[in-house]
């Protein structure tokens, strides 16, 4: 275990490009993604645990509220948490203070990634890509500066009423929106990457090689932000709107392939055990691990074959390969 752990939601690259920029200056960091369940939820290992998501319906996007719910941390624990948005920062924190209890938390815009209610720039303040990009890396600078002396907020993050009633009607929203994709088959070329990055596994490749849509969904729009082919829509304005994903989170995978791995003797599998890749940047000298599980494969025979896939745009190579027995309470 990493001396820090960052928690980490991204739909459309912005929270991730943080939580590796925050990782970089702390150094010593583990980032574990909450799009699916997390490869660690026990971190009490760990001095400083963080929780880095954007606001979604005014509250906490995906399943992170359950999730959050799972995660173990040593009560001596540096606690923080930042929330990124569009026009305002809602719940999201709050919510996430009455779980684990934050030391520090802060707050920062950045580009729209929901291209249902508008062009990415109609941030508050609105703003170019590239200068919401500066602003987002200066501002990790500061949290993590802040984050190193142990800084303390103060009180609780705020809580939006307003935002309260918008979240009880996020589900029925995400359900209704979750209806309306369509693909453009003179666009799609059959990659499949679209069913690839969905958390939910919400998307299948049809026999014909176009993507058909389920009812599971977060609405994170990440298949629709990150089809190279431009060929998912939500309908209406989202058919013309320029996409936007983060310029430093890109879907090309680096090194990818499936590595075998064999287990020591008797090592014991038991429901709900996770494996989970570690891997290095070389290329920005990060110490920094990142952790990808993969649901386990075997009951009874010690081998094991992992997927290895990156979100980074980075070269990575794969350094260890951890078994976590139990994910539960
Ligand atoms: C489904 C969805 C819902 C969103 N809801 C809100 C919201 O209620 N308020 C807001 O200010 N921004 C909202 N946003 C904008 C995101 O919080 C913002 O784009 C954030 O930077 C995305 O971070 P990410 O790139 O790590 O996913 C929403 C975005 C999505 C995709
Ligand atoms: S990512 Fe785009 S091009 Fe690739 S299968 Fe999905 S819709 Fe088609
Ligand atoms: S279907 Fe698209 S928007 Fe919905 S959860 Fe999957 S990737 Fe996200």
């Amino acid at each position: 275990m990493s001396k820090n752990v960052i928690f980490c939601y991204s739909g459309t690259g912005n929270c991730l490009d943080m939580a590796k920029n925050i990782a970089k200056r702390l150094g010593d960091t583990d980032i574990v993604m909450m799009r699916r369940q997390p490869a660690v939820t026990d971190v009490t290992g760990a001095e400083r645990v963080g929780f880095i998501f954007p606001c979604y319906g005014g509250g906490l996007p995906g399943d992170v509220e359950f999730f959050a719910r799972q995660v173990k941390i040593s009560p001596n624990a540096y606690t923080f948490g930042v929330v990124q948005f569009a026009g305002y920062p809602g719940n999201g924190l709050r919510m996430i203070d009455d779980i684990v209890g934050l030391d520090y938390w802060t707050a920062m815009s950045h580009q729209c990634g929901y291209i249902v209610l508008f062009p990415h720039q109609m941030m508050l303040p609105p703003m170019s890509p590239a200068m919401a990009q500066k602003r987002s890396e200066r501002t990790a600078e500061k949290i993590a500066e802040n984050v190193l002396a142990g800084r303390e907020s103060g009180g609780r993050p705020p809580l939006y009423r307003l935002n309260r009633l918008e979240y009880r009607g996020w589900p029925a929203i995400v359900a209704l929106k979750a209806k309306n994709f369509l693909v453009d088959p003179a666009r799609c070329v059959g990659c499949g990457q679209c069913a690839e990055i969905c958390p939910t596994g919400n998307i299948r490749m049809t026999p014909a090689g176009t993507p058909a849509w389920g009812r599971n969904c977060y609405q994170c729009v990440s298949c629709l932000q990150y089809c190279p082919q431009q060929a998912i829509s939500l309908g209406g304005p989202t058919e013309k709107r320029e996409r936007y994903h983060n310029p430093n989170v890109s879907r090309r995978r680096a090194q990818p392939g499936r590595y075998p791995y064999r287990l020591k003797k008797n090592t014991r599998l038991s429901e709900g055990g996770y494996f989970s890749a570690h891997f290095a940047f070389p290329a920005k000298e990060l110490s920094t691990s990142f952790v990808k599980s993969t649901h386990w494969l075997c009951s009874s025979t010690p081998a094991v074959s992992i997927t290895v896939s990156s979100r980074s745009s980075e070269d990575c190579s794969i350094t260890g390969v951890a078994f976590h027995a139990s994910m539960s309470l």
